[in-house]
C-alpha cells in the first residue's frame, strides 16, 4: 500500500536509494523489541530491523528506537507534558503545579542563585549536589524522592507522580523523577526565576546518580548531564556487569537491583535474570545524551562494577566520537575516596564539562577525558565496528 503511494511522485530516488534512506524518511518506532539472547553489548549503529544506521538523520531516529526500547523494556512510560504545568517562585522556593486528566498535584524544589544578574545556569541536583558547583552556577534541589519513593521494594506506586498517574503506572522511579525535571524545566522557561533554561544540567550520586543519567538521556533540554557513582542501573552496562558477576565479582546486576528497590519498571523484572535478552545497554542510554554533554564520575568500589562502568563508558564515548561530538563526553573514575564524596583529583574534568556547557566558554577543554583505574578492552564486549556518521 505504502509503495503504491509514493511510487508515482518518488519512483527514480526510492527505487536506486539504498534500504537505510527509507527509514530517513519514515523514522517509525516500533512498539515491539528484539528478546534475542546476545552477551555482546547490541549495536548502536544498527536498527533492530537490520538496516544501518549510515547518516545523521537515521542516528537521530536510532536514539528514538533506543529511548522506546529502554522505555519498555526497563523504565516504563514516561508520560507526555502534562495539560497544566504552573509555577511560582517565593523567595528561593519554586513550586511547580501539574494537572492531567482532573487530578492536581504540587511540588517544590529550592534554588541557589548565584549573586548578581542573571539568567544564571544552574544544575538540577537530586537529593542536594556530591559534587562541588561552582559559586557561577545555580544549584536547584530536587526531593526526588517525593516524586517517586524510594525507600525499598515496597515503594512502588508511591510518590507524587503516582498521585497523578495512578500507583499502578509502569513508571519506576528513575523515569518519574526525570519527568519531574522536564516539569522544573517547563517552570524555568515560563516564569523569571533568573535561571536559564537553556544553561540546566543535572547531577545525583549512587541510586541519584542513576537517575541524573536517565533525566539527561530523556530531557532533550538538559544540557549537562553530571551523574555520580551510578554504578549498574547506571553508568554500567547490564551484560558487562553479568559477565563480571559470573568472574567472582562483588556487583550489583539486574537481578540484584529488581529484588532491592523500584528503580525500574515492573516490566524490568522479566529481564532481570536474563538482561542479555534486552535489545539495548546502558552504552545506548548514554549516548541518548549525544551530542549534548556528558561527565560521568565513577569510583573504584567493586558494588559499583569498576570494570562494568569503564568498559560501558568507553563504549559511549566512541559512540559519540562516530556520531561526530568526540569531545562532549567523558569518564573519570578515580578510587581511595568514601562512596559520594568528591575527590579534589576530579576537579580538572568537572570544571571543563561545566565552563564549557553551562558557562558557554566554547574553548573550555573536554577532550579525551578517559580516565579509570580498570584496564577494559571493549573488545571483548563488542562483535561490531564504529563507523563515522556523516
Ligand atoms: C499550587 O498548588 C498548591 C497546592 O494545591 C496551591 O496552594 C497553590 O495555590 C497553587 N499555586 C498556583 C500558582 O496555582
Ligand atoms: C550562555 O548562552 C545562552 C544561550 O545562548 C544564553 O542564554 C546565556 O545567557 C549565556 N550564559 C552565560 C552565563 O553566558
Amino acid at each position: 500500500m505504502k509503495y503504491s503511494i509514493v511510487l508515482p511522485f518518488l519512483a527514480t530516488t526510492v527505487l536506486s536509494a539504498p534500504l537505510v534512506q527509507e527509514r530517513q524518511a519514515d523514522c517509525t518506532v516500533p512498539t515491539s523489541f528484539p528478546t534475542t539472547a546476545n552477551s555482546k553489548l547490541p549495536n548502536p549503529f544498527v536498527f533492530f530491523n537490520g538496516n544501518k544506521v549510515a547518516t545523521q538523520a537515521d542516528w537521530t531516529c536510532k536514539q528514538k528506537e533506543i529511548a522506546a526500547a529502554l522505555l519498555s523494556q526497563e523504565l516504563g512510560d514516561l508520560p507526555a507534558k502534562p495539560s497544566t504545568v504552573t509555577g511560582t517562585l517565593s523567595g528561593s522556593t519554586l513550586t511547580i503545579n501539574v494537572s492531567q486528566g482532573g487530578k492536581s498535584i504540587s511540588f517544590t524544589a529550592s534554588i541557589k542563585k548565584p549573586s548578581g544578574t542573571g539568567p544564571h545556569p544552574a544544575i538540577i541536583a537530586y537529593g542536594g549536589a556530591s559534587l562541588p558547583v561552582p559559586a557561577t552556577v545555580g544549584t536547584i534541589t530536587l526531593d526526588n524522592g517525593a516524586i517517586a519513593v524510594q525507600n525499598d521494594k515496597g515503594s512502588r506506586g508511591k510518590g507524587k507522580f503516582f498521585d497523578l498517574y495512578g500507583s499502578g503506572h509502569s513508571a519506576g522511579a528513575l523515569i518519574a523523577w526525570s519527568w519531574a525535571v522536564s516539569r522544573i524545566i517547563d517552570v524555568l522557561e515560563t516564569v523569571d526565576t533568573g535561571i536559564d533554561p537553556k544553561r540546566i544540567g543535572v547531577t545525583g550520586c549512587s541510586r541519584n546518580g542513576k537517575g541524573a543519567m536517565i533525566a539527561g538521556a530523556f530531557e532533550p533540554r538538559v544540557a549537562l548531564t553530571l551523574p555520580q557513582e551510578s554504578g549498574s542501573g547506571g553508568a554500567a552496562c547490564w551484560r558487562i556487569s553479568d559477565s563480571e558477576k559470573a568472574a567472582g565479582k562483588n556487583i550489583q546486576t539486574a537481578s540484584q537491583i529488581v529484588t532491592e528497590n523500584v528503580w525500574f519498571s515492573p516490566n524490568f523484572q522479566a529481564f532481570s535474570s536474563k538482561a542479555n535478552t534486552l535489545a539495548t545497554d546502558h552504552h545506548e542510554l548514554a549516548a541518548l545524551v549525544a551530542p549534548r554533554g556528558l561527565m560521568a564520575f565513577e569510583n573504584n568500589i567493586d558494588w559499583l562494577g569498576p570494570v562494568s562502568t569503564a568498559g560501558c563508558m568507553k563504549t559511549a564515548r566512541a559512540i559519540y566520537k562516530a556520531v561526530g561530538v568526540p569531545d562532549n563526553m567523558g569518564y573519570s573514575m578515580i578510587g581511595g575516596h568514601n562512596h559520594c564524596s568528591f575527590p579534589s583529583g576530579q576537579q580538572p574534568e568537572l570544571t571543563a564539562f561545566i565552563n564549557k556547557f553551562l558557562l558557554n566558554q566554547s574553548s573550555a577543554n573536554t577532550a579525551g577525558i578517559e580516565r579509570s583505574t580498570a584496564t577494559v578492552d571493549i573488545t571483548k564486549y563488542i562483535d561490531w565496528t564504529f563507523p563515522t556518521i556523516a
